[in-house]
């Protein structure tokens, strides 16, 4: 006999229409009515928040993190399913992955579509979540499962304001699948990025600034004024910015702030390639840190966590180094 539990923390899966639209708290808990009947599982649910993920910020995820750590290291259960609202559910379950040893199988799943909804989707996302809890034995890290794939957190994003398909992990493709008679993988994850043991403790003034043509050198101005520690840069292509933006990004690392070069684009490496002024070659001279491939909203996270957790820029850089 499993035992998974179902930790619940808001979102559109534990919403219902009302005559304004939908809303949390009109639905008394997640309806698990519909896993009950898996056999050899005995479920136990835990309301730990009851949020819409775009109020839960990076402290309520490091929260959340915390109490998977210990219910990692308590061992009581055999697995847990994560409900959580689509909008921040790739940021949370990736702060949780970042933190956590892997040992417990941990499983986020969410809804696309409330109760009120023809074609709900929760109870079976939740159905096919707890049936990944009940059979992950690979160490995958924290997992990511709607419309029956399974993703890993460190890839999967919200590519879709409204469609149940909507989770997918861009140039990677899924783990796997859940099937009526079984959870299959096809592929595994050989690394994760991984914080070291410790409390997490997050820096707040870690700053997100999306390039655009024109746009950028300002904004990286105006955080390093206010005092903000760490700024991800979402710069174009293979990591390359204007030259106004990238003075603004040296005047930053002259002040002693952590800038991370992440790109726009869905798929693929930033990299020193373009030595032009601006370019990655330049920029990586000034004294920026890469990080490969990762989407600039974790990393944001991940930079969160190793400034509040007191690491060196060389620490942080031999990190994002395996990417
Ligand atoms: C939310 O993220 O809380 C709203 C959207 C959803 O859960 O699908």
């Amino acid at each position: 006999m499993k035992k998974i539990l179902v930790l619940s923390t808001g979102g559109t899966i534990e919403m219902l229409q009302k005559s304004d639209g939908l809303g949390i708290g009109y639905a008394s808990a997640v309806d698990i009515s519909s896993i009950k009947a898996l056999p050899e599982t005995h479920i136990s649910i835990r309301k730990y928040l009851s949020l819409p993920s775009p109020h839960i910020t990076p402290e309520i995820m490091a929260d959340i993190a915390n109490e998977l750590n210990k219910l990692e290291t308590s061992r009581e259960f055999d697995g847990v399913v994560v409900t959580h609202g689509t909008d921040t559910l790739e940021e949370t379950a990736f702060m949780a992955d970042i933190h956590l040893e892997g040992t417990l199988p941990v499983v986020f799943t969410a809804a696309m579509r409330s109760s009120s909804e023809l074609g709900v989707d929760g109870p079976r996302n939740i159905r096919s979540a707890v049936r990944v809890a009940c059979t992950e034995t690979r160490n995958l890290g924290v997992t990511v499962v709607l419309n029956d794939e399974i993703h890993a957190a460190g890839r999967v994003t919200k590519t879709c304001t409204s469609n149940i398909s909507s989770f997918e992990s861009p140039g990677y493709g899924p783990l796997g699948f859940v099937d009526d008679d079984r959870v299959i993988y096809h592929r595994l994850p050989i690394w994760r990025m991984n914080l070291p043991q410790g409390p997490l403790v997050l820096e707040k003034r870690v700053g997100l600034v999306r390039i655009a043509a024109g746009f950028g050198h300002d904004v990286i101005d105006f955080l390093t004024e206010s005092g903000y520690r760490g700024i991800v840069v979402e710069a174009f292509g293979r990591g390359n910015v204007h030259p106004e933006t990238a003075d603004a990004i040296e005047r930053a690392i002259n002040s002693g702030v952590l800038v991370i070069i992440t790109s726009r684009c869905h798929e693929g490496r930033v990299l020193g390639v373009y030595a032009y002024p601006g370019g990655g070659v330049d920029l990586i001279n000034r004294g920026v840190l890469s990080a490969g491939d990762m989407a600039g909203n974790k990393i944001r996270l991940f930079l969160m966590a190793c400034i509040g957790g007191g690491l060196e820029k060389e620490q942080i850089q031999n990190i994002l180094s395996s990417l």
